[in-house]
């Protein structure tokens, strides 16, 4: 008798690391059918009825956070977001005794984004429910290299072939990290863009072809990536200015005629205009696909939930934490 494999094979989303090719696209083609329910009046269902969902945020977000919250609310789901500023860990309280805290009260989703980077794994090992990374440190932020794939997928058609050049703050990017692993994944050709104290020193382990100048490094490409200056994660001088960073490296009309005529223009958010690309690029409703990704992230993280909770919807919860 062959016993049939369960459609996602994982308990948590803790980076691209753990996924196969498949698993990437059973993700992308679920969410596909979400992004047509979104578009709906009536956006709800009821999967998730009767499971909670605990949002973690320790970091700043807008966009990560409020489509976690929403896709978890699409799908019938309790969704609570915890407030870490108003918090026990306030007082003093380490991440392993809040994650017990909240394990006692049974929730079936876990969404956390930590500082540093691994933090997202640990909770996995303690904790009975699902985990999801929503950014951890500069390691990975999972569901938004799957969002942008879904963006570049349904407007290119296709991932495998493309060239994607991801420009500007590499080092400290953990956009960047699961972007080069899911678009590597995934057969594309990844080339970073950046000034050499923007870029890890392991580089050349990333696979990825680099450039120090944007036009060499936006030549003949389909998608350019640009990415904030993460100036919270900077001590010393990462940079002379960012004057001349704009000159050097913002994306402009100018810089982006190297490019393939109908490349498109990705940015994670949030972003800052005048340092990493200019408003003519950013708002050119033609070319930039910075709105669209964001409405491709509910529709991604409904499809995540949703995968990692059909085992338990049809077996029950799980007793123990556990790894993925
Ligand atoms: C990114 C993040 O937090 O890693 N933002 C996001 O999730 N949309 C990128 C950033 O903060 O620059």
């Amino acid at each position: 008798m062959t016993v049939a494999q369960p459609v996602f094979p994982h308990k948590h989303l803790l980076g691209i690391q753990e996924l196969k090719p498949a698993d990437i696209t059973t993700i992308l083609d679920l969410a596909d059918i979400y992004v047509e329910q979104n578009r709906q009046t009536n956006k709800r269902k009821s999967i998730l009825k009767g499971m909670t969902q605990i949002n973690l945020f320790f970091e700043n977000s807008t966009r990560t956070r409020m489509s976690f919250e929403l896709a978890g609310k699409r799908l019938g789901a309790d969704v609570i977001n915890m407030s870490v500023s108003t918090s026990s860990i306030k007082k003093g309280e380490t991440l392993l005794d809040t994650a017990l805290t909240i394990n006692a009260m049974h929730p079936d989703l876990l969404v956390m984004r930590h500082g540093n980077s691994g933090a997202v794994k640990l909770l996995s090992e303690k904790v009975s429910g699902a985990v999801l990374n929503a950014g951890d440190g500069s390691h990975e932020h999972p569901t938004q290299a799957l969002l942008d794939a879904l963006t570049i997928r349904r407007r290119k058609g296709r991932l495998h072939g493309l060239i994607v050049a991801i420009c500007g703050d590499i080092l400290h990017s953990r956009v960047a990290r699961s972007n080069i692993l899911l678009l590597h994944a995934m057969g594309a050709r990844v080339r970073v863009v950046a000034p050499s104290t923007l870029l890890p020193v392991d580089v050349d382990r990333l696979g990825v072809e680099v450039f120090h100048d944007m036009k060499a490094g936006l030549k003949d490409c389909d998608i350019v990536m640009m990415l904030r200056l993460q100036l919270e994660r900077m001590q010393g001088a990462f940079l002379p200015s960012v004057r001349e960073y704009f000159t050097l490296y913002g994306l402009d009309l100018d810089k982006l005629s190297a490019a393939k005529p109908d490349a498109l223009i990705m940015h994670p958010g949030p972003m800052n205009r005048g340092v990493e690309i200019d408003t003519a690029v950013a708002d050119d409703i033609h070319r930039s696909l910075i709105q669209e990704q964001v409405e491709m992230g509910v529709a991604v993280r409904m499809a995540c939930l949703d995968l990692l909770t059909r085992h338990a919807r049809e077996n029950g919860p799980a007793v123990t934490g556990g790894a993925s």
